[in-house]
């Protein structure tokens, strides 16, 4: 039997809310019927830029923030049913990310009974129950508290989704999400699925584009195309000690945000402002590429989704930086680069639903895999 799912995707990028609603058989076999996107005003982005770093009224100003995503959750859902001509009574249900302002796990240092103990901590701002009240659909969130619970990251969820849609039985196959920050999975024939967060995607570069020419990303790379790499800053910024640590591991705003930026940046003020952005493209093309030539060697694709598939120059640096493979975009998989997280959620609320277990532990390190999320019924 089919059942209708939607998936809703805001990453770490703070573009806006990608959706899509999707039919998922029970073998977990996944079809997109519709994407729809609602972007997130500049005020809205600066209110969610602040969150992610401690300051005053952050309780109040959170919930509210969390009434704001469900609101535009509600908005996508309305868009999607509009576009399948579906009623919420078709749909299953809904898997809700959220909005990431804190991730905070407790990094793996190998000390096992510490890693018993130690419980960290992850925050997306939602509000499920008005988005149920919203939409008349159950509603599925928090999906990562409970592998953090279980000693996990909580992050990346969505290699085991990977896995069904662009594994291989004859060839080991990378995917490499670029969203605000990127995430890795290596999926080898016969083997366990691996994953980590590799580092920043589009986070630096975003926030840099931004405060220098006023537009929300650098369309295609083309102005870092035009600039020079600086050799002195690129490597100070390769130096950071998290693009160094072995998986699994996971990252976010915590760490790469306009304040680390500033701190390399800064000692530095004779660079041109587009040399800045043609390094940062450079550096997060060689963050992802390192990873790959380190912990999968032996993939013959790499499969690139997330906005950044969408950037011309980022794509063609990281083809530069592996030669040995093809670097293709998902959409020569069937999945348009946009529509690949929120489709992760749309499956893995189906998971939910069937009260089957989602996380890897291969991934993330936890002690087992959990039935991840919460149901917040219609
Ligand atoms: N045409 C494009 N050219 C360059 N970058 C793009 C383009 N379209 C989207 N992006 C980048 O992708 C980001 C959104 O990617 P997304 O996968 O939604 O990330 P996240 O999951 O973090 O929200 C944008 O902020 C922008 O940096
Ligand atoms: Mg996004």
């Amino acid at each position: 039997m089919t059942e209708h799912f939607i998936g809703l995707m805001s990453g770490t990028s703070l573009d806006g809310a990608d959706g899509v609603l999707a039919c998922i058989d029970a073998h977990g076999h996944i079809r997109v019927k519709v994407h729809a996107f609602v972007a997130f005003d500049m005020p809205f982005k600066a209110t969610l830029m602040a969150l992610n770093q401690s300051g005053p009224d952050e309780l109040h100003l959170s919930a509210l923030a969390g009434n704001q995503i469900a609101r535009h959750y509600g908005e996508v859902v309305h868009d999607l049913l509009q576009q399948s001509g579906l009623k919420a009574r078709d749909i299953t249900a809904i898997g809700a990310h959220g909005q990431t302002v804190r991730h905070r796990p407790l990094a793996f240092d190998g000390d096992a009974a510490k890693q018993q103990a130690a419980v960290g901590y992850t925050l997306q701002l939602n509000n499920p129950s008005l988005l149920a009240e919203l939409s008349g659909i159950d509603v599925v969130a928090d999906f990562r508290s409970r592998d953090l619970a279980a000693g996990g990251q909580g992050a990346p969820l969505v290699p085991a989704f990977h896995h069904g849609v662009f594994a291989r039985p004859d060839a080991c196959v990378a995917v490499l999400n670029i969203g605000g920050i990127s995430n890795i999975s290596v999926l080898r024939p016969g083997a366990v699925v691996t994953g980590w967060d590799c580092g920043p995607g589009n986070a630096l570069m975003d926030f840099w584009c931004a405060t220098h020419t006023g537009q929300p990303f650098d369309r295609n790379g083309g102005w870092a195309a035009t600039g020079q790499v600086n050799a002195s800053l690129l490597a100070a910024l390769l130096t950071e000690p998290f693009l160094h640590g072995a998986p699994p591991k996971s990252t976010g705003r915590d760490l790469f945000n306009p304040v680390w930026l500033e701190q390399h940046v800064q000692s530095r003020a004779d660079l041109s402002a587009i040399d800045v952005q043609a390094t940062l493209t450079e550096y997060t093309a060689l963050a992802c590429a390192s990873d790959v030539k380190r912990y999968a060697s032996d993939a013959t694709s790499l499969i690139v989704c997330g906005g950044g598939a969408l950037n011309g120059h980022l794509m063609a640096r990281l083809a530069l930086h592996l030669p040995q493979l093809q670097v293709l975009s998902s959409e020569t998989r069937g999945l348009p680069p946009l529509q690949v997280e929120a489709a992760a959620f749309a499956w893995l609320a189906f998971k939910t639903m069937r009260r089957e277990t989602s996380s890897l532990p291969s991934v993330t390190g936890a002690r087992g895999a959990r039935v991840l999320g919460a149901i917040y019924p219609r």
